[in-house]
């Protein structure tokens, strides 16, 4: 059994944090999102791991992640030269697949679920395709399946105007090697790109052993801002411990489920869990409340801030105003003029979003 890792794409809904970095390396509870994927593979037993990477953010991938090592797992980088669909995505992974059976998981996508009794059912029931549903509100914006009773799929369709169900297709995707060959006999769809709903439709077509699986506990896809704080806000929630490892000084009240990295200074501070700060971090004069996120080598000082995420090298500096619902990007900076000013003055990137009030 091998796994493949999608860790290409362009990640357009979440810019302009994904001008400079690739979406799956985005921090939900300061890990980068792609990290739970490949830690959930290894806790299922599948240590052959494939990831799929983009020529604009491959090299920061790869960086940041490294060989396998630290995972317990035997990483090999794939370069998708455009992307050009899920399916596209196995197509170029064939060689290091080869007859393998594997599992698929969509890198920035976050489940509950672990995976090992999937995967016994999909070895032991000499499956073609498992693919793992969940049941949402707006069925429209996902690929959607038809199952019967049984749990065998009849019908997959990708954001239909008028769904057969209110069951989402989750990032997550058992196959066998017959995949290659549906791949190979579909057409790329009308938005120009190689499908993987098309494909285990080819395979269903094709009367093979096709079967759904519903997941029970949360599913996040963090393609856009709101998603990933609400990530972020439910991994603080099941996942977070606390642990000291920097400076807090007598000032300071700590309260909650709080995690603070080695080097870090705390000064006069309010931190309300569940809360993680990263490494070298100093805080000042700061209330951090419930379900924040601050990643490494942040600096806060007189500011206010709650269910937000702070990426790493970000500084805010006399906001009195309460941050909340916010996501500041790597090596930001937002602060207070030292007089009252008669202007405001910004240096702001492309596609941000500011809301004064
Ligand atoms: P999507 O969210 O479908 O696409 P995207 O990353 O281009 O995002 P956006 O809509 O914000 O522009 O991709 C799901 C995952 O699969 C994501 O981790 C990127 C990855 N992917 C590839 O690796 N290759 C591809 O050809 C495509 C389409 C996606």
């Amino acid at each position: 059994m091998k796994a493949l890792i999608l860790s290409g794409g362009k990640g357009t809904r979440l810019r302009p944090l994904t001008y400079t970095g690739a979406k799956q390396l985005v921090p939900v509870a300061n890990k980068p999102i792609l990290w739970y994927g490949i830690e959930s593979i290894v806790a299922a037993g599948v240590t052959d791991i494939g990831i799929i990477i983009s020529p604009e953010t491959g090299e920061e991938v790869k960086a940041k992640t490294g060989n396998g090592d630290r995972f317990g797992a035997n990483i090999t980088y794939i370069l998708q030269n455009e992307p050009a669909g899920l399916a596209h995505a196995v197509k170029i992974a064939r060689p290091f697949l080869g007859d393998s059976p594997f599992v698929m998981y969509l890198g920035d996508n976050l489940i509950q679920n672990e995976l090992g009794h999937f995967l016994t059912d999909f070895k032991e029931q000499h499956m073609d395709a498992l693919i793992m549903l969940r049941p949402v509100p707006n069925p429209t914006a996902f690929g959607v399946a038809q199952v019967d009773a049984q749990g065998r799929v009849l019908h997959l369709v990708e954001k239909p105007k008028v769904p057969p169900s209110n069951l989402a297709l989750v990032g997550i995707y058992f196959f066998a090697n017959t995949i290659h060959e549906a791949i190979d006999r579909i057409q790329p769809s009308a938005r120009g790109e190689l499908e993987i709903t098309d494909a285990i439709q080819d395979l269903i077509n094709h009367q093979s052993h096709v079967e759904a699986r519903q997941i029970e506990g949360w599913w996040l896809d963090t393609g856009k801002k709101d998603d990933l704080l609400e990530a972020n806000q439910i991994v603080l929630d099941t996942c977070l411990q606390s642990e000291m490892l920097g400076e807090v000084d007598s000032q300071s009240q700590i309260s909650g489920r709080v995690k603070i990295g080695s080097g870090s200074k705390l000064i006069n501070c309010t931190v309300r869990g569940p809360v993680v700060i990263g490494e070298d971090c100093h805080l000042e004069n700061c209330f951090i409340g419930p379900y924040s996120s601050v990643a490494d080598q942040v600096t806060l000082i007189d500011a206010d801030l709650e269910h937000s995420v702070i990426l790493k090298g970000a500084k805010v500096v006399g906001i009195h105003q309460r941050i909340v619902d916010s996501v500041i990007g790597q090596r930001a900076q937002l602060k207070l003029a030292p007089q009252r000013p008669k202007a405001l003055r910004f240096m702001i990137g492309d596609d941000s979003q500011i809301e004064l009030s």
